[in-house]
């Protein structure tokens, strides 16, 4: 570890900063001993041997052979308790983090189609995140995402039982494999949603184009675009992005162990910060990727030579980029400038 390094390290860890994580998915955070204590509370046999056995195939070539285990690993959520286990436990390692607001990714088709109903899974992680703000003061919101590789009707479906829930929601996201399923597919279900008073945002530009930037943008209306790195291969949709000051929610470990990049030095970062992106910091499937929020940053800190000041402006991005109340957002903004 170079000097400069353990002093920005030294730094954080005196000064504490208010950031806000965007970009999460709460089945991206099931853990290998968490598959195995899941199997066995519901009696079930999984296909691995052991703890070990499973962590080892947490080896990925891209998307697609991340989420072919993925979405594998979801047969052990079944009742709303190992939703409400699973998301209390991310809760509680994202405030060791010093994570101060989460905005949480629910797949509620990934759990349907095995017959797990939405009430269930939302319910599960709507009370993990009530008793985690009564626990440690962090506040937390739901996002669901349509998953982009099934039929648009699935969508709709999806978005009819999250609201029929009743329980509270924050917004509407897309995620799941991005190439060859573009977002304007899905122009209809976001209208949908908006006129129900959800926020927007998609997956768009981590593996696809960006054209699919645009297309988030324009026929979405997405308010903040996750990942979206591959906008630097498009100057205007640069500007665009600057101008309208759109948040991306990049994810710096993710995008190493999906091969977006060879390695972290890669990763446009600078670039992107010095082109006036709204850039934050997010984990994405931390389980997956080797890394909570503190853990990206760290390795942002020791790849990029971040300083304080640098970090100081990664957690005011992730304050202004949330969907947090105003007086939330102020109020971890007033944090900022003490
Ligand atoms: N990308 C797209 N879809 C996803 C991801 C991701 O990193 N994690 C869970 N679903
Ligand atoms: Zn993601």
């Amino acid at each position: 570890m170079t000097d400069s390094t353990a002093e920005t390290l030294a730094s954080l860890r005196e000064q504490p900063l208010p950031f806000c994580e965007l970009h999460v998915h709460v089945e991206g955070t099931l853990q290998p001993a968490a598959i195995f204590d899941l199997a066995e509370r519901n009696q079930l046999t999984l296909p691995y041997r052991d703890v070990n056995d499973l962590a080892r195939r947490y080896e990925f070539t891209d998307l697609q052979s991340f989420l072919d285990l993925y979405y594998d690993n979801l047969s052990v959520l079944i009742e709303e308790r190992d939703y409400y286990d699973l998301a209390l436990r991310y809760l509680t390692r994202a405030h060791a983090a010093g994570v101060r607001h989460v905005e949480l990714f629910v797949d509620p088709q990934a759990h349907n189609m095995r017959g797990v109903p939405t009430g269930s899974v939302l319910g599960g992680v709507s009370k993990a995140i009530t008793q985690a703000t009564e626990l440690y003061g962090l506040t937390a919101e739901i996002i669901v995402c349509v998953l982009r590789d099934q039929p648009v009707a699935a969508a709709h479906r999806m978005l009819e039982s999250v609201l029929a829930s009743g329980i509270p929601l924050t917004g509407i996201g897309l995620d799941s494999a991005e190439i060859g399923n573009p977002p304007a597919l899905f122009k209809k279900v976001f209208e949908e949603a908006h006129s129900h008073g959800l926020r927007r945002v998609a997956h768009a530009g981590e593996e696809g184009p960006a054209e699919y930037i645009w297309q988030a943008l324009d026929d979405l209306g997405a308010e903040r675009i996750d990942h979206g790195i591959r906008c630097l291969e498009d100057d205007a949709l640069v500007t665009r992005l600057a101008v309208d000051r759109i948040p991306l929610t990049v994810c710096p470990l993710s995008n190493v162990r999906l091969g977006v990049v060879n390695e972290l030095g890669e990763l446009p970062l600078r670039q992107m910060l010095e082109r006036n992106l709204v850039v934050t910091i997010n984990s994405d499937d931390p389980a997956y990727f080797g890394g909570y929020l503190d853990e990206n940053l760290e390795a942002c800190i020791a790849a990029f030579g971040l300083n304080y000041t640098d970090l100081k402006s990664l957690a005011m991005n992730s304050i202004q980029a949330s969907f947090a109340s105003d007086a939330r957002r102020a109020e971890l903004m007033s944090e900022l400038s003490t």
